[in-house]
C-alpha cells in the first residue's frame, strides 16, 4: 500500500521578547493553507496580542490563532491557558462573514483561567513592588502554577457534573491564599463581573469541537497536511531558557511544542524565526540595547506616561539623545502593548540573543518585520557582541540581570525617504543591512516587512 508522506509541523517562533509580528506572519502562511491544513496554538493565553490587518482593519488576536481568517483548521492546544470569557468576546470580534465555529477546536487538557486566578496575579505583582515581573496581568501565572500543583481545572472537566463544585473548591482555595499569604481580603462584588464572564464563557466552550491534542496533530501529519504551530510570546520569555524571572510562565521555544501538543520531537521541523529590526520588551527585567536604559525603562514603567502624552516630546529618530531616540522609535513603531497598552520599551536589534534564539528554536527560516519603522533614522546601530568583565562574547550569560553588560555596535547608514518609494524592492542601504543580518545570523530572510498590512512585504525566498 502506498503511504502518504508523513510532513513535520512548521513552528513560527518570536525570537526576541515577543510582539516581533508572529501574527501577521501566520496570517500570511495561513492564506495560503487549504481547509484540511492546521494552525495551532501551544502555549500561552491571552497574555498575547497578536496583531493582523485585514481589509484595512487592525484585529487583535490572544487566544485564536491568527490564521482565523483563512481556510484552514485552527486548534487551541493543550498547552494553552483559557480564560473561557475572554475567548467569547474575542470571538465576538470576528468579523460575521468570516465562519470559523466549524473549524476551531480546543484541547480538553487545556487549563482554565479562574477570575481568582487574575485577582491572585495582580495582588501577587502588587505585592513584589520593586521586584516585580511587569506581568499583564491575565493570571498565567497563577493557572500555570495549579496546573503543577496538580489540581488546575481543564477543559475535559467542564462536561462533568462535578466541575460547579470543584470550582467553587478551587476558588475558595484562592481566597483563603490572597487573605493569608497577600492579606487582601476580596470584596463581595469584586469578582462577580468576572465570573458572570467565565460562565457565559463556559457555555460556550461546552458548544466547540474537543479534541486531544496530540491524535488531531498525528492524523493531520500522517495525512501529509501542513500544520504552523503559532507561538506566542518570544524566546527570552520562555520559562526556563529565557531572561529567569522576567518571563512569563510557558514554554514559548519551539520545543515546547512538543509537550504543548503532544507531539514527538521527531514531528518539529525547522522554525521560522520572526524578529524586528530592531527590539522591543514589555515589562520588567534586563534590556541591554535599550535606548535609554535605565531612565527609559522607569519612564515605560510609570502608567502616567502614555503614548499620548509623549505626543508632547521631540519625535527626532536622529536626536543625539538616546532616550528620546528610544521614544521616537516607539512611537514611529506604535510600540505600545497590544494586551496592557504599556509602553513597550525599545532599543537596538541585539545579535547575541537573536543566535541564541535561532540556536535553540533550529530556526531554519528567518522574517524581519519593521524594517520601515526605521525610515528616518540616519544611521541604525545592531549589538553584534558583550563586553562583559572586561571581555568581549557573542553569547549571552546565563542571567542577563547579574551581569554589567556593555554592547558593542556596528553602525548602517539608512536609506533615504521611505522603503515604500523604492516599488516593491530594498533600497541598496536595507540591502546591505538585510544580507548583513543573513550573513551574520546564517540563515536566510525568507521576506522583510515593510508594513502592517499583510501585503507590505519584500519577499525574498518565500
Ligand atoms: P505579535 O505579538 O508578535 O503578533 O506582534 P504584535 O501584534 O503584538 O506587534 C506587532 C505590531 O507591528 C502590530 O501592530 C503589527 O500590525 C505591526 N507590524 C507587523 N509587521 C510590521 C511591519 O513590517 N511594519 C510595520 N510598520 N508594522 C508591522
Ligand atoms: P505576544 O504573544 C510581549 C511579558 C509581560 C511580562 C512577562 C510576564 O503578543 O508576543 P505574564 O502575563 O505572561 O505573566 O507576563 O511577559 N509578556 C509579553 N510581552 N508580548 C507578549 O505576547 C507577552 N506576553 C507576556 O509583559 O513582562
Ligand atoms: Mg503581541
Amino acid at each position: 500500500m502506498k503511504k502518504k508522506k508523513r510532513s513535520k509541523i512548521t513552528p513560527v517562533i518570536g525570537l526576541q521578547w515577543g510582539d516581533e509580528g508572529k501574527g501577521k506572519g501566520v496570517a500570511r502562511i495561513a492564506s495560503k493553507l487549504s481547509k484540511n491544513d492546521l494552525i495551532v496554538r501551544f502555549q500561552g493565553g491571552n497574555n498575547a496580542g497578536h496583531t493582523i490587518w485585514h481589509k484595512g482593519k487592525p484585529y487583535v488576536f490572544k487566544l485564536i490563532p491568527s490564521g482565523v481568517f483563512g481556510k484552514a483548521q485552527i486548534h487551541l492546544g493543550a498547552g494553552m491557558v483559557i480564560n473561557p470569557g475572554a475567548l467569547l468576546q474575542e470571538t465576538k470580534t470576528i468579523p460575521k462573514n468570516i465562519s470559523f465555529l466549524n473549524r476551531i477546536s480546543i484541547s480538553p487538557h487545556a487549563v482554565l483561567t479562574l477570575p481568582t486566578h487574575i485577582l491572585l496575579d495582580s495582588v501577587s505583582e502588587q505585592k513584589k513592588g520593586k521586584k516585580k515581573i511587569g506581568s499583564t496581568g491575565k493570571g498565567i501565572s497563577p493557572s500555570y502554577t495549579d496546573l503543577i500543583m496538580r489540581k488546575a481545572l481543564r477543559v475535559g472537566d467542564i462536561f462533568h457534573n462535578d466541575f460547579k463544585q470543584k470550582y467553587d473548591k478551587l476558588s475558595l482555595e484562592h481566597k483563603k491564599m490572597l487573605s493569608k499569604i497577600f492579606q487582601y481580603k476580596v470584596k463581595n462584588k469584586e469578582l462577580k463581573e468576572n465570573e458572570e464572564k467565565f460562565w457565559h464563557g463556559i457555555k460556550f466552550l461546552r458548544k466547540l469541537s474537543v479534541i486531544n491534542s496530540a491524535k488531531l496533530t498525528e492524523r493531520t501529519l500522517k495525512n501529509g497536511r501542513k500544520i504552523i504551530a503559532e507561538g506566542a510570546q518570544g524566546t527570552l520569555l520562555d520559562l526556563r531558557f529565557g531572561n529567569y524571572p522576567f518571563v512569563t510562565s510557558s514554554h514559548t521555544i519551539a520545543s515546547g511544542i512538543g509537550t504543548g501538543l503532544g507531539l514527538a520531537p521527531s514531528s518539529i521541523g525547522g522554525s521560522i524565526g520572526i524578529f524586528k529590526a530592531y527590539t522591543t520588551k514589555v515589562g520588567e527585567g534586563p534590556f541591554p540595547t535599550e535606548l535609554g536604559g535605565l531612565k527609559s525603562a522607569v519612564w515605560c514603567r510609570d502608567k502616567n506616561f502614555s503614548h499620548e502624552k509623549e505626543k508632547f516630546y521631540n519625535l527626532d529618530p536622529n536626536s543625539k539623545n538616546e532616550f528620546e531616540q528610544g521614544i521616537a522609535l516607539r512611537r514611529l513603531g506604535f510600540e505600545i502593548g497590544a494586551v496592557t497598552g504599556r509602553l513597550r520599551r525599545t532599543g537596538w536589534l541585539d545579535i547575541p540573543l537573536l543566535k541564541y534564539a535561532i540556536n535553540i528554536n533550529n530556526a531554519t527560516k528567518l522574517v524581519l518585520t519593521k524594517l520601515d519603522v526605521l525610515n528616518g533614522f540616519k544611521i541604525i546601530k545592531v549589538c553584534t557582541g558583550y563586553i562583559i568583565n572586561n571581555k568581549k562574547t557573542a553569547e549571552i550569560p546565563f542571567d542577563l540581570s547579574r551581569e554589567n553588560i556593555k554592547c558593542v555596535y556596528k553602525s548602517f547608514p539608512v536609506w533615504k525617504g521611505k522603503l515604500s518609494d523604492y516599488g516593491g524592492k530594498l533600497p541598496k542601504e536595507a540591502l546591505r543591512y538585510v544580507k548583513f543580518l543573513e550573513k551574520t545570523l546564517r540563515a536566510e530572510i525568507i521576506y522583510v516587512g515593510t508594513g502592517a498590512e499583510e501585503h507590505h512585504v519584500v519577499e525574498r525566498y518565500w
